[in-house]
């Protein structure tokens, strides 16, 4: 039987939440997810591959045996260790996850080497930025038109030596 959140009064312990890497199975989960996240829609072969490429810091939060946010993230070439997509189940959010999930994601690239953590996001998205804001992220540019409906995006830098570690 599944236990509904508000047995816990709409909170979630955040000690019955696992981070851990996405497998395989766990993509139609995430592909929900992400749906019900983003105006943008990407197609199964892109998760597919991304996992293939990045299986220690594509990650998903698990709660009560359901997979409820993921993290994709990825080490390039210049040492930035970049959030390509992050995304909690709307019915879960608020709850710590989202923080979990980054947290556990630039300890994985930084520990791979990353000097920078950077990621881009909807200049109208104020909960993400104020959440990356209180990681220590900082707005760098604005990119204009960065997304297909024409909205711009900040490029937000985190640099490693700033990371202060899980608090
Ligand atoms: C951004 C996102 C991943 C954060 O996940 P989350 O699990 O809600 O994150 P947290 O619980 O760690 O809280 C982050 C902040 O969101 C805000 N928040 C609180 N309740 C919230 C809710 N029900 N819904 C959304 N945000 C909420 C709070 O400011 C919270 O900060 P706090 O710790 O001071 O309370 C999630 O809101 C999400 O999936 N958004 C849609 C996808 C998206 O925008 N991704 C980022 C793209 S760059």
């Amino acid at each position: 039987m599944s236990v509904s959140i508000r047995q816990f009064g709409g909170r979630i312990p955040l000690a019955m939440v696992a981070i851990r890497p996405a497998r395989l199975f766990d993509i139609p989960d995430v592909m929900r997810i992400e749906r019900e996240s983003f105006r943008e829609d990407y197609p199964r072969g892109v998760f597919l591959v991304f996992l293939e490429n990045n299986p220690d810091t594509f990650l998903v939060a698990e709660y009560n045996g359901r997979v409820v946010g993921y993290v994709m993230g990825y080490l390039r070439p210049d040492l930035e260790g970049h959030i390509m997509s992050i995304a909690v189940d709307p019915a879960y959010r608020g709850n710590g996850i989202g923080s979990a999930l980054l947290t556990e994601v630039i300890e994985r690239l930084i520990n791979r080497g990353a000097r920078y953590i950077g990621l881009e996001v909807r200049v109208s998205n104020e909960n993400a930025i104020k959440l990356y804001e209180r990681f220590g992220f900082r707005r760098i540019k604005r990119i204009i038109g960065y997304y297909a409906d024409g909205e711009d995006a900040y490029y937000m830098l985190l640099p490693a030596e700033e990371w202060g570690g899980r608090n």
